[in-house]
């Protein structure tokens, strides 16, 4: 059994001996994402001497302008990733198509959706960012992956994971038996078990949801906030404190750390986009992990996990984090 202090590359290994289905090749794949965050830790603790900071000057399929480290670390992921063999595609938030791997090099049997840098508004202004992956298993057969096969419901994720670069740098991961966190030892390069079996305490008095869209959002989401508002004096009875930093790393990281809900509703804003964040290199990857530590992930309408994916892009509402507040939020979607 793993112990505080333990490598992430010995904890990968041990688990991959004890859980039947895990393999070298998915330890030898993990080491490779951690190789990668590790590089783009590195950028973003150097993007002010590096000048490396603000705008580019294109747009992401999203239609948002990209950052300057936006367009680096997504280079970082492909380099990072595209040779290693265990890919058969990849996609990402910063390419509209999706990424082949480059004819002279093998390809593997899992695909993987990340987002190279979440929360990039706040890079200029020092504070966390991060990365978020998903892997899927290739469909059997397919040597050519096209959109299509990147179809696949959240619950088919074989592992998902994120790092987030904040005061410390930390890859929070889940290959479908609990979630772990570690933190890098920037001394010796490795990341250390720091943070074994997360869990979501089910209660909480902490909402993070970017306020000033009120006036878009649909009814039951105004009322859930109305009431946690209303604190003392209202129907919930208890106060409740809030919390938005924009990136939803660390909006995850904390809920995983002290409990939370965190809400990113559809509204009438952007009611044809179907919601903000993403389901394929965001919800899904994270539902995956809010879940793994006893916590849900909802629309408020249904199971993230269980949308049937129709675009690599796609985006839907989010509402995740302490069981039973997401479950409260459900409620007041069905009355
Ligand atoms: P990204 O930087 O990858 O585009 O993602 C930003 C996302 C998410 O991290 C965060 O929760 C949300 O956008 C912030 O949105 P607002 O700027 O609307 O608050
Ligand atoms: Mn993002
Ligand atoms: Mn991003």
């Amino acid at each position: 059994m793993s112990k505080l202090g333990t490598s992430i590359t010995q904890f990968i290994t041990e688990q991959q001996r004890t859980y039947a289905g895990s393999t070298a090749e998915m330890t030898s794949l993990l080491s490779d994402i951690v190789s990668a965050c590790k590089q783009i830790s590195h950028l973003v603790n150097r993007t002010g001497i590096m000048g490396l900071g603000g705008y580019a000057e294109s747009e992401n399929i999203q239609g948002e302008v990209q950052k300057k480290l936006d367009i680096i670390t997504n280079d970082v992921m492909v380099d990072h990733l595209n040779w290693t063999g265990h890919f058969a595609a990849m996609a990402s938030e910063e390419i509209e198509e999706i990424i082949q791997i480059p004819d002279d090099q093998p390809k593997g049997q899992y695909l993987i959706a990340f987002d190279p840098l979440d929360g990039s508004s706040n890079i200029d202004i020092n504070l966390s960012v991060g990365t978020i992956f998903s892997i899927l298993r290739c469909p059997e057969g397919i040597t050519e992956p096209t959109v299509k096969d990147f179809m696949q419901k959240g619950t088919e994720q074989v592992c998902a994971g994120f790092c987030v670069y904040g005061p410390s740098t930390m890859m929070i991961l889940t290959t479908g038996s609990g979630v772990n966190g570690f933190t890098l030892d920037s001394h010796v390069g490795e990341f250390i078990l720091t943070h074994p079996n997360m869990t979501i305490p089910e209660d909480t008095a902490e909402f993070a949801i970017n306020m000033s869209n009120y006036r878009f959002w649909e009814q039951p989401m105004q009322r859930y906030i109305d009431e946690c508002i209303e604190g003392v004096d209202g129907s919930r009875e208890k106060n409740f404190n809030m919390r938005w930093v924009a990136s939803m790393v660390a909006e995850v990281y904390r809920v995983l750390t002290r409990g939370g809900i965190f809400i990113y509703p559809i509204d009438n804003k952007a009611s044809t986009q179907g919601g903000k964040l993403r389901l394929m290199y965001e919800a899904n990857p994270m539902s995956f992990i809010v879940e793994q530590a006893g916590g849900l992930s909802s629309t408020g309408r249904e199971r993230i996990m269980e949308i049937q994916p129709e675009g690599v892009h796609q985006r839907v509402p989010v509402i995740l984090g302490s069981k039973n507040e997401v479950e409260r939020v459900i409620s007041y979607h069905k009355s």
